[in-house]
Formats: C-alpha cells, structure tokens, sequence
C-alpha cells in the first residue's frame, strides 16, 4: 500500500496557522528530506481543504512554482507547472493533462486541528530540521 493512502496517526508536525492557507491563494512552502536529499515542498487551500505536495513535478524532478508559493493556473482551478505546464488536480495531485504521466505529484499528508495546520512525515519524507 502506498504510504499515502495510510491515515496518519500522532499529533504530526506544525506546519502553520489556518488562516496562513487563504483559499486557493499563495502556497506555504516548507522544506523536507525525500529519501534523506533536501528538497521542497508546499501547502495550499482548495475547496477549504488543505492539501500538500512535494514541489517536484513527476515530469522532470524540478520545482514547480513560477513565483515562489505560486502553483496554481491563472483560473485557479490547477497546479500547473511553469516548465512545461503539465496540470494536477489540486485535491489529488492526479495529472491532469500534459506530461505528468500516471504518477501525479507526490502527497503530503496534513490535517487541521484548532486553527492550525499539522504535516505527517512517512517513510519517504522526513522533516528537514530536528528539533
Ligand atoms: S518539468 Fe513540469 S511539465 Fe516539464
């Protein structure tokens, strides 16, 4: 099973304040190790859902952001990535269309409690800072 699909359990790590994730506004983004190298990735508000990806598009691994926190397309309706355009369901992370093939974007699990927002690492993504 992918670790994706898993409900996270234990209080997960701060990540920001609810209100931060204004509704399909700018990404929090935040760093991470994935499989132990540094790398990015970011948090957004859609349909009053907060969602979070790696900033790695699955067709090149290269961050995806046209401005930094900027992910979505000029309708707000996608993730669009400014190299090639490929488009991801922001609820998802499935591609859409262009050249993201099957894989989609890689999840971030989060939950919401009391005003903030929590990330859950797994066995792939780690925090990049111990405290
Ligand atoms: S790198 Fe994202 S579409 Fe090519």
């Amino acid at each position: 099973m992918d670790s994706s699909d898993k409900t996270p359990t234990g209080d997960g790590l701060p990540l920001c304040d609810s209100s931060t994730l204004q509704e399909r506004g700018k990404a929090h983004c935040f760093e991470v190790l994935q499989y132990g190298q540094p790398a990015s990735a970011f948090a957004l508000r859609f349909e009053g859902q907060a969602v979070a990806y790696l900033n790695r598009c699955a067709h090149v691994p290269t961050e995806m952001d046209w401005q930094e926190g900027e992910f979505l397309d000029s309708d707000k309706r996608y993730i669009i990535c400014s190299i090639h355009g490929a488009v991801y369901d922001p609820l998802s992370g499935r591609c859409v269309t262009g050249m993201c093939g099957r894989i989609g974007l890689h999840k971030i699990e989060v939950q919401e409690r009391e005003g903030k927002v929590y990330w859950y690492p797994s066995r792939d993504t780690k925090p990049a800072f111990e405290d």
